[in-house]
């Protein structure tokens, strides 16, 4: 899992980094079809399109850094920036992986965001125990400083504060679930965090990121109305929050309602923020069981669900939760797993790295979207 060559943080060669993702790339990167992709159908609208990747998805499958740099000019880690990956142990850091991942970015010209500085999932034990200890403020902002720091001018955003407020759970009397952090810290412990963050990189786009907003059910009328409230008084109160990350976790089941999902949009753009998809992917645990089916209904959920998100020209990133349904996450959570055992389909390539109708979907909303400054 790690190359101990890349302990410093710094940018590596360029040969460096294609020998350690084991070589798979074109020069250039470019794919033999030379067809555009996905990030440059993207770019022609001033759009950004990427995907979340894993150190260990290049390493079980090199071909993906050549389908990855083909279609995205985004990267999210998905698990190498998160606490129980980065420090584990009290004083034991594990940059490797995320050192490397932000260099394949850097070498392939690919905006960098990364998730997440505080989540109440991915928290390692350790931390847990300082929190009851109220230990909580001081080891969150020498966390915060010491990973924004980091990568300071090289990535371009955070998910700050990661699924903060969810109704289901018996929040505070603000709105905020009752996480350790909230217990902990008390409701404050939101702001705290932005401004670490904006001290440590100010150049950096801060962000909120959740999900189970783009149902129009109970819960997603709930959280969408609650964010609008907090992040309204953070705003007032000068609290360096500069974007919002839509998950966009698509459940067929759940009714989609455009013209409120519209509305909650054009609330938040209103506030002054940014705003990403930053995991799109189909739950298609619901769908039936055949493939040719389950994808057909899956993108046209994502070509309704992106027509209406992009819309609003304040989104400027739409990021999938991955590429190919070979490394999707829904197969390793009971909760996302598929009841007949079927692996899910739920991203644009299928585990072959054949392009899907959700592919087809992407590009004609990529391609249809209001072209952004
Ligand atoms: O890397 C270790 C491996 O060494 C070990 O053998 C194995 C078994 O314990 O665990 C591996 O780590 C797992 C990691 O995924 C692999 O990438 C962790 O246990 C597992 O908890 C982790 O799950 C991730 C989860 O977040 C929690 O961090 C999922 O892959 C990831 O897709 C999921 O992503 C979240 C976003 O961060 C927030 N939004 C929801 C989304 C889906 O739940």
């Amino acid at each position: 899992m790690s190359n101990p060559g890349m302990m410093t943080g710094r940018p590596l060669s360029r040969r460096a980094v294609l020998a350690a993702a084991g070589g798979g790339l074109l020069a250039g990167g470019a794919r033999e079809t030379g067809a555009p992709g996905l990030r440059d159908i993207a770019a022609a609208r001033g759009l950004v399109f990427g995907s979340e990747l894993r150190r260990e998805v290049l390493q079980q499958a090199p071909e993906m850094a050549a389908l990855f740099v083909h279609d995205c000019g985004a990267m999210v880690p998905g698990h190498e920036a998160k606490w129980d990956y980065v420090e584990p142990k009290q004083g034991e850091f594990h940059f490797t992986d995320l050192d490397f991942l932000v260099n394949f970015a850097e070498l392939h010209h690919l905006q960098i965001r990364l998730h997440t500085l505080l989540w109440s999932e991915a928290l390692p034990d350790w931390v847990k125990q300082a929190l009851e200890a109220g230990q909580g403020a001081p080891i969150l902002a020498r966390h915060i400083a010491k990973l924004v720091g980091r990568y300071r001018g090289r990535a371009q955003c955070w998910d700050v504060a990661n699924e903060i407020a969810d109704p289901r759970w018996h929040g505070g009397p603000e709105g905020l679930t009752m996480t350790p952090w909230r217990r902990a810290l008390g409701p404050g412990y939101v702001a705290e965090a932005f401004h670490l963050a904006h001290d440590a990189d100010p150049d950096a786009i801060l962000f909120i990121n959740d999900d189970d907003l783009e149902h129009d059910t109970a819960t997603g009328a709930a959280k969408r109305a609650t964010y609008l409230r907090l992040v309204t008084a953070w705003k007032r109160q000068g609290v360096p929050i500069n974007g919002f990350g839509l998950q966009g976790h698509l459940k067929p089941e759940l009714p989609f309602n455009p013209p409120a999902w519209r509305a909650f949009l054009r609330e938040l753009a209103a506030l002054g923020l940014e705003l990403h998809v930053t995991e799109l992917d189909v739950v298609d645990r619901h769908l039936p069981a055949d493939p040719a089916l389950r994808d057909r209904l899956a993108a046209e959920l994502v070509r309704q669900f992106l027509d209406v998100t992009l819309d609003e020209k304040a989104v400027s990133m739409v990021m999938c939760w991955g590429l190919s349904d070979r490394f999707s996450w829904h197969d390793e959570d009971p909760d996302f797993r598929r009841a007949d055992g079927r692996p899910a389909r739920p991203l644009p390539y299928d585990a072959s790295f054949h392009p899907k109708p959700m592919y087809q979907a992407v590009a004609a909303a990529l391609a249809a979207a209001p072209v952004r400054n």
